[in-house]
This record gives structure tokens, C-alpha cells and sequence, in this order.
């Protein structure tokens, strides 16, 4: 495995990121960093989404231009992305120029094959999910399921796809692969909205919406927002087929998108793929949604959590606790919950009194009784390294389906089983009865598995991984595959003022502030 192309859902700019936003991208910087340990090229896009009817009227609603809208927003979640360490290759805008111009060509081509026609239509438009409803999805009182607003009744003249050309060749790419949308249990879903899908509108008429890109040669309409949002994932590589970092990069390894967006990516994509004459993304991993103390975030309850307030608010040097907990927060595909209690809680006990700890005290003993110095008769076999070495394994198998939680809860079971080694082979009691060479091989032996350690906590902890390396003299490039759970070299490895704590317990005086709710 050489190349990786991993993408995260493009955002609306129409408000500042908040911690569902974060949520994901996240999770996506932590599979990023994963892979980035198993092969050479990780390409990671992400961006935001700045078209359609709802940029238009935020910016009207605040006087000034969508794209000054854009421009503030756009910079905020940059902003946020850099605060939490995602470490992105690629930013993409959909106001660029270089994507307009690929998004029109797009267009043009799928009009010209007749895979796009003119219709008339009447229906029901939820500006919140830039789509026409369906009135039979709608609740008792008419309204949006997701936004709880009244459909707008838009009567136009639009450029249509013809979606339904397209049916039974999804279904049978669903059916034939049965990890192209994981979880497994989603592919279901989208199989049932396969039997009742209609050709949809791509075009809105510019009389309405002003803020989209041009149909070429039909100034009276512009493109779709999602033709024009999923495009990204290939403009983005410079589409078209003859761009370097198209023909290297494509087709996706995975898209990560919420499951609130699924239909769009696993029906409305391939489709236009396939009408492209383009390969199919591998995989469309569907993540649940954040609640706050378990209610929806809304601006009207006033629940809306900024990730960036949360780091403020904890008093964060880095970002490595939120990130680990957010990642850590559901099961593979299930709605997740953040509360400052819970998470206070949960990287204490977790990434300072397990892990942080375990490091600690393991390098202040070697200090206390051998100076810091790792002798050569301490490499002795190491009953641990068989079990962390079979984590590694474990961790993969569950990154290759996308468990990220599942992933920590491994990583972390290591750790515990690394604490009861040392307490159940005291090596304070051994230094006392003076059997040093045992002593200083427990030692070591923990020693070895917390480079392994650092090397897995590495995707979710970029940092503390960081600070866990250096301590241990362990180079944290190595690949997973190449990891031997020995890497500690014998001689002088640490000095006492060079022992510093990787986590500190979040204050609680502090943490009980509570995160500001904007
Ligand atoms: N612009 C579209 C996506 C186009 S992708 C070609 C969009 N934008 S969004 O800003 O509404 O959402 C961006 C991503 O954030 C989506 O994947 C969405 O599921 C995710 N989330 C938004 N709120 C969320 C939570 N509360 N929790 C977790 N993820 C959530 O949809």
C-alpha cells in the first residue's frame, strides 16, 4: 500500500466551525495519520463549501456579499483545523477559480452525452439541506426532518440528471462490495432510497439563486451546490483525467462524511462517477453525529460548542486530549456525545493516569537506580512485546474498517496490561532486595512496549506521542509493520531534569468552568 487519498466532507461557511465539524475532521486527521504509518503518500483534502441558496441569504441577512461571507468564514475554519492540529495536504474552496472552471466543464460534458436534460418542475426546497424533499419524508406538521423548517415550493425550469439510468448499476456496486459504505448496517438505508430514486434537479434558476456557479452558455441558470460540493473530490487533484495527481491519486480510498449525508455520496456521486466513465471511490465511511450532554446542537437551544473554546477552556497546550477523546467518543458509525465532565474524566484516567503515569514513573526508576542508563544485560525476553505486538495488528484490522474508538480502547488495554506488568513485577521491591539485573529488564521491558505505545497513540496524540519519543530516544517515523517492540538502545537514555510529564491531569477548577456556548 503506497498512496492513500482520504477526504473529509466540505462544510458550509454560512457560521463558524463547531464541534460536529470538528468531529470529523478529526476523525479523518487520525486515519490520515494512521495510514501515514503504514504507507509513503497520503494525500488528506478537505475545505469548505461556499455556494447556494443558504450562503446567499446568511449574507444578505448580515449585509454584506456571500463571498465576504466566505472570506470570514472560510478563514475560521482554517483557523480552528490549524488549533486542533489537522494536518491537511489540501484546502479547498469551491469559490477557487481552478474548481469553477473543472465544476462547468463537468457540466457541460454530462449535458453534451445527454446525460443532463431541460425540464420543468415544481417541489419542495429545504434550503438547511440545500435538496428537494420528498413530501413523503417530511413530518406531520410539513416540516424538514433535520431543520424542522417549512420546505420553500420552488417552481422552475431546471437542468435535470438522469439519476435513474444510473439505479441498478449502484445497487449492484452496493451489493458486489459489501465494504464500499461502512458500517455495513448503513448500506441498507441507502438501498431502500434506491427503489423510489427519480432523475433530480442539477441547476437552479439564477432568478433565485445568484450565488452558484454558471451553467456554460445558459446565463439564466446556476449548477446545483452538490454537483458543484462533490465535485471537489476530484478537482481538487486537478480533474482532468490527464492531471498528474489525478491519475496518481484516483480513485478515493475513503470518504468521510457524516450520516446525514449519505445519500449524496453513495447514490448522487457514483452516479455522476459512472457517468463520467470514472472509478468509483473504495470505501464511504458514515460517522454518527456529536450531541452536547446529550441533546442535538442548536442555535436556538444555544448548545452550539466551538472546538477551539474547549482547548481555551481547559487551558490546552495542545490539542492531543480533545482529539483523542472526540476520536474515541462512539463506536464505528454511532452517534457520540461530548461533556465537559465526561471528557475531563475520560483523559485523565486515560492519557495521565494510565499512560502519562505509566511513562513517569518508569523512566524516574531507571533514573533512581541505574542513572538513566539502560545496560546491555536488561535486553532479556520481554513476555509484553508478544501482546503489543499483536495490538499493532489489532489496531490495523480496526482502521481498516474505520473503528477509531475500538482502535483506542486496544491501544489503551495495552497500557493497562503494561501497568499491571510493572505492579505485579514491582520493580521497587526487586531494587531493594538488590536483584538490579531483573529490576533494570522490567524496566526496559516497559520501556520497549511504550515505544510501541507511542507509536499507536501517535494518530489520536500527535504531540504527547511527540514528547513520549524523544524521551524514549524511540524514532516515531518508524512504519507500523516495522515496529519490533526493542527499539530501546542500550547506553545512557535519559537524565532526571529531562523526564517531563507527556499529560497533565486537566485542572479541574478550571474544567469546571464549563466550554463557552456561543
Ligand atoms: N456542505 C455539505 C457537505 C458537502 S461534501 C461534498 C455539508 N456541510 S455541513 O457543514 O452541513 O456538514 C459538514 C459535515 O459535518 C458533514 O459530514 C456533517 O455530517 C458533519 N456534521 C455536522 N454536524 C454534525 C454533528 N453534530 N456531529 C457530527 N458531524 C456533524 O453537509
Amino acid at each position: 500500500m503506497n498512496r492513500y487519498y482520504i477526504t473529509t466532507a466540505i462544510d458550509y461557511v454560512n457560521g463558524a466551525p463547531h464541534i460536529g465539524h470538528a468531529y470529523e475532521k478529526i476523525l479523518t486527521d487520525v486515519i490520515a495519520r494512521h495510514y501515514s504509518q503504514r504507507c509513503d503518500d497520503v494525500y488528506f483534502l478537505t475545505g469548505t463549501d461556499e455556494h447556494g441558496i443558504k450562503i446567499q441569504k446568511t449574507a444578505a441577512s448580515q449585509g454584506i456579499t456571500p463571498k465576504e461571507l466566505c472570506d470570514m468564514n472560510a478563514q475560521k475554519f482554517k483557523d480552528a483545523w490549524k488549533a486542533l492540529d489537522i494536518d491537511y495536504t489540501k484546502f479547498i474552496r469551491t469559490t477557487d477559480d481552478y474548481h469553477e472552471v473543472a465544476v462547468q466543464h463537468i457540466f457541460d460534458k454530462l449535458l453534451k452525452q445527454g446525460d443532463i436534460y431541460k425540464h420543468s418542475y415544481e417541489g419542495l426546497y429545504c434550503s438547511g439541506c440545500e435538496c428537494f424533499l420528498n413530501p413523503k419524508d417530511l413530518t406531520e406538521d410539513g416540516l424538514c426532518p433535520d431543520h424542522l423548517k417549512k420546505p420553500e415550493v420552488v417552481k422552475e425550469e431546471n437542468y435535470f440528471f438522469k439519476l435513474s439510468k444510473y439505479k441498478d448499476a449502484i445497487i449492484k456496486h452496493i451489493k458486489d462490495h459489501p465494504d464500499f459504505i461502512l458500517p455495513e448496517f448503513r448500506a441498507n438505508e441507502v438501498l431502500n432510497q434506491l427503489e423510489d430514486i427519480q432523475d433530480i434537479s442539477v441547476s437552479r434558476a439564477k432568478s433565485n439563486v445568484q450565488w452558484g456557479i454558471d451553467v456554460l452558455g445558459d446565463d439564466e441558470q446556476s449548477i446545483y451546490v452538490w454537483i458543484d460540493a462533490l465535485s471537489n473530490y476530484i478537482t481538487a487533484l486537478g480533474y482532468d483525467e490527464n492531471s498528474d495527481d489525478f491519475k496518481k491519486y484516483w480513485p478515493c480510498d475513503v470518504h468521510v462524511i457524516g450520516k446525514d449525508i449519505l445519500k449524496f455520496h453513495s447514490i448522487y456521486w457514483p452516479a455522476f462517477l459512472m457517468a463520467l466513465d470514472l472509478p468509483l471511490p473504495k470505501h464511504i465511511f458514515a460517522h454518527g453525529w456529536i450531541t452536547i450532554d446529550e441533546t442535538k446542537m442548536s442555535k436556538s437551544l444555544g448548545n452550539v460548542v466551538s472546538p477551539t473554546s474547549v482547548l481555551e477552556n481547559f487551558n490546552m497546550e495542545y490539542p492531543d486530549a480533545f482529539r483523542y477523546y472526540m476520536a474515541t467518543s462512539a463506536p464505528c458509525g454511532r452517534d457520540g456525545n461530548y461533556s465537559d465532565d465526561d471528557f475531563k474524566e475520560k483523559v485523565n484516567a486515560h492519557l495521565a493516569n494510565s499512560m502519562g503515569n505509566l511513562l513517569n514513573r518508569t523512566l524516574s526508576m531507571l533514573v533512581k537506580y541505574f542513572d538513566g542508563e539502560v545496560k546491555a544485560e536488561f535486553k532479556a525476553e520481554n513476555l509484553l512485546a508478544k501482546k503489543a505486538l499483536g495490538t499493532v495488528q489489532i489496531v490495523k484490522n480496526h482502521f481498516d474498517n474505520f473503528e477509531l474508538a475500538e482502535a483506542g480502547l486496544e491501544i489503551i488495554s495495552l497500557v493497562d496490561a503494561t501497568n499491571k506488568y510493572v505492579q505485579d513485577n514491582a520493580p521497587w521491591t526487586l531494587a531493594k532486595e538488590e536483584k538490579m539485573v531483573e529490576c533494570g529488564q522490567v524496566l526496559t521491558n516497559v520501556l520497549d512496549v511504550m515505544c510501541v505505545i507511542a507509536s499507536l497513540i501517535y494518530p489520536y496524540c500527535p504531540n504527547i506521542a511527540k514528547d513520549m519519543a524523544r524521551q524514549l530516544s524511540f524514532d516515531l517515523s518508524t512504519k507500523l509493520d516495522d515496529l519490533t517492540a526493542d527499539s530501546i538502545k542500550v547506553g545512557k537514555l535519559i537524565s532526571k531534569e529531562d523526564i517531563k510529564p507527556v499529560f497533565l491531569r486537566l485542572d479541574s477548577e478550571l474544567a469546571d468552568k464549563g466550554s463557552k456556548k456561543s
